[in-house]
């Protein structure tokens, strides 16, 4: 391939003869099966999608049947594709198609992309090859073989990214060839410039690529920037009388589900927790200090948790029915805890038995 041609005009005699000619959907220009791959392909396999495809082809074969077909039966033929709005689309988009535009599929990219189900690119990609339109195609493989080519920093989901990529994409189009040049995108989306390993050296614009230059297949496209996880805070109630110690049986669902951990107190009361100890399980409060906090990373967020350490005497009968429950201190290690609570407690073990102050 001649490095100098343009970047459209390899990817298209790449595309005549080393791309993909034999897709179901490839043999006419027939809008209807064209909306119907589109459609079926947006974050789907080609070979996942060819037998449902084929199904779909032989049940509903124009957009008429479709339309007229109960929802129920699309839902069952569409089952085990995913993404089950698609479906739904699909069929409402059948029936705007008859009521509204005579059943026939508008012939211009702007008009499809105002149907349900059909994006900016998924309407480029069906004028593309149905109507032979100059539009330019944006899913997420071609956004990976333009980030990495053009060399585009930056989350793509991020709009200006985005914005940035579609004007790339429009830019790069050829004057003529807009089949190939398509379908060129796409079949080196999938099959070449993949995501975790590309194989840069039958890909026909390797020569002119950012990323390779630079050796940043990997790290292009950026990855989307990680959220900061957000941050709960609690107070633990470490309510301890003569050696043994006030636990909580966790509700079976959430985190923790039932496992044992030590009763909480809202941060805000924290100030109040001898109190609030002292009316919530009928004890007298002897000593209240605070100790070092605990954090634990779940998946979904921090938790920041301050201990108190409460002793207490005089400990009233706890009421059959509560979670709570008094434990052997020293047995800790054998009870089925949340792990901080168990570093916890056998930490404040620990020093008990050196004899050192539980503080
Ligand atoms: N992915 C999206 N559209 C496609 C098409 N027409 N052929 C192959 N893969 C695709």
């Amino acid at each position: 391939m001649r490095p100098e041609a343009g970047f459209a005009a390899r990817i298209v005699s790449w595309q005549q003869r080393h791309g993909r000619h034999d897709l179901p959907w490839q043999t006419n220009r027939d809008p209807y099966r064209i909306w119907l791959s589109e459609v079926m392909l947006q974050q789907t396999q080609v070979r996942t999608v060819i037998p449902y495809y084929l199904r779909f082809l032989e049940q509903f074969p124009d957009v008429a049947a479709l339309a007229a077909a109960p929802l129920e039966r699309v839902m069952e033929l569409w089952s085990g594709l995913g993404y089950y709005s698609r479906a739904r689309n699909l069929h409402r988009c059948a029936q705007t198609i008859v009521t509204t535009h005579g059943g026939r599929f508008p012939a211009s990219s702007s008009a499809l992309a105002e149907l349900p189900g059909v994006g900016r690119s998924t309407a480029a990609a069906i004028a593309a090859f149905a109507f032979g339109e100059r539009a330019a195609i944006l899913d997420g493989n071609v956004k990976r073989v333009l980030c990495r080519h053009f060399g585009v920093d930056g989350w793509p989901g991020e709009r200006q990214v985005e914005q940035r990529l579609w004007d790339i994409a429009q830019r790069e189009l050829p004057q003529t060839g807009i089949e190939p040049y398509t379908q060129g995108l796409m079949d080196l989306g999938a099959q070449t410039c993949t995501r975790t390993r590309p194989q840069c050296d039958p890909c026909p614009v390797a020569a002119s690529c950012m990323a390779r230059a630079q050796g940043r297949q990997a790290s292009l496209p950026a990855s989307r920037p990680a959220r900061a996880t957000p941050v709960r805070e609690t107070c633990w109630a470490v309510i301890i009388q003569n050696q043994r110690v006030l636990l909580e049986r966790r509700p079976p669902a959430g985190i923790w589900g039932g496992l044992l951990s030590l009763p909480e107190i809202s941060v805000t009361e924290i100030e109040h927790a001898a109190a609030q100890v002292e009316t919530r399980f009928g004890v007298t409060v002897t000593s209240c200090h605070r100790l070092s906090p605990v954090l634990h990373a779940f998946t979904h967020f921090r938790l920041i948790a301050h201990p108190v350490l409460i002793e207490v005497t005089q400990a009233a009968r706890l009421a059959a029915d509560t979670p709570h429950q008094w434990f052997e201190l020293p047995k800790a290690g054998q009870l089925a805890l949340a792990q901080p609570v168990r570093t916890l407690l056998l930490n404040l073990l620990e020093r008990s038995a050196a004899q050192a102050p539980l503080l």
